[in-house]
C-alpha cells in the first residue's frame, strides 16, 4: 500500500436511520445554552438537555477526547432523543456513528472488531490535498474518426482558453467519453482535476450568452477564467479512519460502504493506516476531528467489550464516547456480579452521568403533539386528551404508537381528523405492556416456557430495573 486511496471516499453521504426520533433536529438550546421549554422537536427534561449541551460545547471546541458519558434514566425518557439531538448538532465535518449494545452480538466478526470499527467510524480525518486542475473555456472538441484499421479506441482534441491563452490538449477515450456524458460543447467553461481526469462543468462563457439555441432555462453564466489555465488549488476531504480502513484492506473494496458488509479488517491494514496518518499530521496536511461514537443499551455489552472500551478511551484518537442504559443495578453481562447500570466500577469511574427523569403530563402532551405534527396526522381536542391520559398511564413510547394507529383507524372509515373514538378502538386492539402482563400472570400456564417468578423472587427482580 504505497499510496493510500481517498478519492473514492469524496463522494460519499451517509446515511442516517432515524425514524422515531425524525422530529429531533437539535438539543433546543439558546446561545448561552439555556434549553427552551420546546424547541427543534425537544420538549422539557431540561437538566439533561443542559448538560448534553455543555458536553457539546466542549466536543465543538475540540477541548475533550477519550471522554465518556452516561445517560442513565427510565425507558422513554428520552435519552436517545437527546443523543440524536446531540448528533444533529454537531457539524457535518464532526462524525457521529451509533449502534446498540445488542448489535455487537449479530454481527458475523467478534465483538471487539465491531467495536473498533464503530470507534474507527466516529473519528474524523480532515485531509488537505493540493491538485492541479486545468480551468478553461472550451473553444472546440475535435473526435477523430475511428481508424479504418479496426482500432476501437478514440482520439482527439480539446482546446480550451483562458483570457490569455490557448491550448490544445490531447485526448484520449476515457476523457472522450467523460466529454460526452456531459454535453460539454464549445462555449462552456469546465475544470479538469488532473489528477483523477474528473470533468465538471461550471457553466457557460458569458461570451456566448447570445447564442439561445444552445441553451436551456437554467444556463448558468460564468466569466472566462483569467491567467493560466494550469492552477493548483487547495481542497480539504473529510473522511473517517474506518472509511480510509474500508477502502484500502484489499479483501473488501469500496462497496463494502455502502453495503456494511465489511467484515474484518486486518491489524497490519490498520498499522499501516495510522503510521500514514501520523505522517501527514507531522506534514500539516492532516488533522484528527474526534467525533462522537454513541453505544445505545449499553447493558448488552459485556465485561471483555468493557475492558476493551476502557483501554479504547486511553488512546490518543480516542473519540467522545455517549452510552445509554435503562437498567439500574444488574449483573454485569459474562461475570456474575452486580453493578450499578451493568456498568463495571472502572468504566463507571469515568463516566460522567446525565440522569432523564420522567415527563409530566403536560411535557407528555407537547411530544404527541410534535410528532403528530410530524406524522402528518390531525387529531381533535378529545382524542389528544385520551392519548396524552394513555402516555401518563401505560408509557410514552405506547402512546406515540396509537398515533399511527389511530390514523390508520381514521383513515379506514374515510374521516379526516382523528378522533376520541379512532384512539379508543386502537387502545382496545393494541395492548400496552401493562394490560399485556396481567393479562399473562392470568394465562400463562397456557404459554409455552412459562417462568413467571414467584413472589419472592420478585423484590429480588425489582432492582434489575428503573421502574417508575
Ligand atoms: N424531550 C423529548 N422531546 C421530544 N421527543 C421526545 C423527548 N423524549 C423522548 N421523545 C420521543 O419519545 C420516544 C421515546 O424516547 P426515547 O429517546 O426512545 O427514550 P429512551 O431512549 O430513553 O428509552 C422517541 O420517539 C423520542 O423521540
Ligand atoms: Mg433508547
Amino acid at each position: 500500500m504505497a499510496e493510500l486511496k481517498l478519492s473514492e471516499t469524496r463522494d460519499l453521504t451517509r446515511i442516517e436511520r432515524i425514524g422515531a426520533h425524525s422530529h429531533i433536529r437539535g438539543l433546543g438550546l439558546d446561545s448561552s445554552l439555556e434549553p427552551r421549554l420546546v424547541s427543534e422537536g425537544m420538549v422539557g427534561q431540561k437538566t439533561a438537555r443542559k448538560a448534553a449541551g455543555v458536553i457539546l460545547q466542549m466536543i465543538k471546541q475540540g477541548k475533550i477526547a477519550g471522554r465518556a458519558i452516561l445517560l442513565a434514566g427510565q425507558p422513554g425518557t428520552g435519552k436517545t432523543a437527546i443523543a440524536m439531538g446531540m448528533a444533529k448538532s454537531l457539524g457535518l465535518e464532526t462524525p457521529f456513528a451509533m449502534m446498540a449494545g445488542s448489535e455487537l452480538f449479530s454481527l458475523e466478526m467478534s465483538k471487539t472488531e465491531a467495536l473498533k470499527q464503530a470507534f474507527r467510524k466516529a473519528i474524523g480525518v480532515r485531509i488537505k490535498e493540493e491538485t492541479e486542475i486545468i480551468e478553461g473555456e472550451v473553444v472546440e472538441v475535435q473526435i477523430d474518426r475511428p481508424a479504418s484499421n479496426g482500432s476501437v479506441s478514440k482520439t482527439g482534441k480539446l482546446t480550451l482558453k483562458s483570457t490569455d491563452m490557448e491550448t490544445v490538449y490531447d485526448l484520449g477515450s476515457k476523457m472522450i467519453e467523460a466529454l460526452g456524458k456531459q454535453k460539454i460543447q464549445s462555449g462552456d467553461v469546465i475544470a479538469i482535476d488532473k489528477a483523477s481526469g474528473k470533468i465538471s462543468k461550471l457553466g457557460r462563457s458569458f461570451a456566448r450568452s447570445r447564442d439561445y439555441d444552445a441553451m436551456g432555462p437554467h444556463t448558468k453564466f460564468v466569466q472566462c477564467p483569467e491567467g493560466e489555465l494550469q492552477k493548483r488549488k487547495e481542497v480539504v476531504h473529510c473522511v473517517t479512519l474506518h472509511e480510509i480502513d474500508v477502502i484500502n484492506s484489499r479483501t473488501q473494496g469500496f462497496l463494502a460502504l455502502f453495503t456494511g458488509d465489511t467484515g474484518e479488517i486486518r491489524a497490519e491494514v490498520r498499522e499501516q493506516i495510522d503510521t500514514k496518518v501520523a505522517e501527514w499530521r507531522e506534514e500539516g496536511k492532516a488533522e484528527i476531528v474526534p467525533g462522537v461514537l454513541f453505544i445505545d443499551e449499553v447493558h448488552m455489552l459485556d465485561i471483555e467489550c468493557f475492558s476493551f472500551l476502557n483501554r479504547a478511551l486511553e488512546n490518543e484518537m480516542s473519540p467522545i464516547l455517549i452510552v445509554a442504559t435503562n437498567r439500574g443495578i444488574t449483573t454485569i453481562r459474562g461475570t456474575n456480579y452486580k453493578s450499578p447500570h451493568g456498568i463495571p466500577i472502572d468504566l463507571l469511574d469515568r463516566l460522567l452521568i446525565i440522569t432523564t427523569q420522567p415527563y409530566t403530563e403536560e411535557e407528555i402532551r407537547k411530544i404527541l403533539d410534535i410528532r403528530s405534527q410530524e406524522e402528518d396526522v390531525e387529531m381533535n381536542e378529545e382524542a389528544k386528551l385520551l392519548l396524552t391520559k394513555i402516555g401518563v398511564g401505560t408509557s410514552l413510547r405506547y402512546a406515540i404508537h396509537l398515533i399511527t394507529a389511530a390514523a390508520l383507524a381514521c383513515q379506514k372509515r374515510k374521516g379526516k381528523v382523528v378522533e376520541l373514538d379512532d384512539v379508543k378502538r386502537v387502545y382496545a386492539l393494541f395492548q400496552d405492556v401493562k394490560r399485556s402482563t396481567e393479562y399473562l400472570m392470568e394465562y400463562q400456564s397456557e404459554y409455552m416456557f412459562s417462568e413467571m417468578p414467584s413472589k419472592e423472587e420478585e423484590g429480588d427482580e425489582e432492582s434489575d430495573a428503573m421502574h417508575s
